[in-house]
């Protein structure tokens, strides 16, 4: 019988994840806070839940996908929380991105209910979940990962396996700590040579044949030089999981002097920022006011 499928979370990700799920032929059940967001899927098919622990009740594989640990601590032990509805033998899958503790607390809560937990970030962006081309960082159990493939294959083209629980959630933080970093290295040597007068143009060109090329240098390097920042990946969820990696360090004993000033000017960017733009935008600390 084909798994029924549930989905908390419908932004800018959870929303194209839920449209191939339905085109994939799942018999989805979607929750999100703001309701109106829900709207497209349903008329499409999907079947609106009441709360987040209705729409666990309703499926054998559920996926999140929220915004920060507020939200995801918010939907499984809030009011009408998920994890009181998730029956035994189901998998709770958390795309968000959190911290490996929280990652950890789930999955033990989900223990006790019976419940497989599998920590599941994601890389790719919004375009690779409309694509269904998302890549996974899983920490979890394999038999687990096996049974949920089904699912997980009309999200994604990559599984990487990385340990048990909260190892997802630790490469996915250290991942993009250092794509913060590149992005704000490449702005601040485009401040350089602009201050030196020569044309952001000409480095890209030359870093282009350089070994300091990077798929970066194709992705943000053309809104970084046109100084429109239209977000794909917003500055604000990339600080929040800059936070969440220089937490984990400190957890750790390990200090990260460059990801602490990176962090410090992102926090800059973001603090005098109106909009909501993307991460890019970490090149308006040296836009002259
Ligand atoms: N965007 C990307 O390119 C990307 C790539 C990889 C990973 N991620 C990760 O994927 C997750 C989702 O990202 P996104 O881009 O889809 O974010 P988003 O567009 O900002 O959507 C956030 C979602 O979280 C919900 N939410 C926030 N606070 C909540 C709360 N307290 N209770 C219930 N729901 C709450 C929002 O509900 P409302 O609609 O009511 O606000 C919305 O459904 C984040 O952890 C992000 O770091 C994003």
């Amino acid at each position: 019988m084909a798994l029924k499928v549930g989905l908390i979370g419908l932004g800018l990700m959870g929303k194209p994840m839920g449209q191939n799920l339905l085109n994939a032929g799942f018999v989805l059940t979607v929750w999100n806070r703001t309701p109106e967001k829900a709207k497209d899927l349903a008329d499409r098919g999907a079947h609106l839940a009441a709360n987040p622990r209705d729409v666990a009740s309703r499926s054998d594989v559920l996926i999140v996908i929220v915004s920060d640990p507020p939200a995801v601590e918010d939907v499984l032990w809030g009011a009408n929380g998920a994890i009181d509805g998730l029956p035994p033998g189901s998998v709770l899958i958390d795309s968000s991105t959190i911290s490996p503790e929280l990652a950890r607390r789930a999955a033990a809560a989900c223990s006790e209910r019976s419940v497989d937990y599998l920590d599941a970030p994601v890389t790719g962006g919004d375009w690779g979940a409309k694509k269904g081309e998302l890549v996974f960082m899983i920490g979890g159990k394999e038999n687990v990962l096996e049974r949920v493939k089904p699912v997980l294959s009309v999200l994604g083209k990559k599984f990487f396996l990385l340990g048990p629980n909260g190892a997802g959630q630790t490469v996915k933080l250290a991942m993009n700590l250092l794509l913060a970093l590149e992005v704000d290295a490449l702005a601040e040597s485009l401040a350089l040579v602009t201050a030196g007068g020569v044309p952001g143009e000409r480095l890209i060109d030359v870093m282009q044949s350089s070994m300091a090329r990077a798929t970066v240098l194709d992705v943000k390097a053309p809104s970084m030089l046109k100084n429109e920042f239209p977000s794909s990946f917003p500055l604000r969820l990339m600080h929040k999981d800059m936070r969440l990696a220089l937490e984990l360090a400190r957890q750790k004993g390990l200090n990260l002097p460059a990801g602490e000033a990176s962090y410090a000017t992102y926090s800059a960017v973001k603090d005098k920022s109106k909009d909501d733009p993307d991460y890019a935008a970490v090149a308006r600390f040296w836009s002259k006011p």
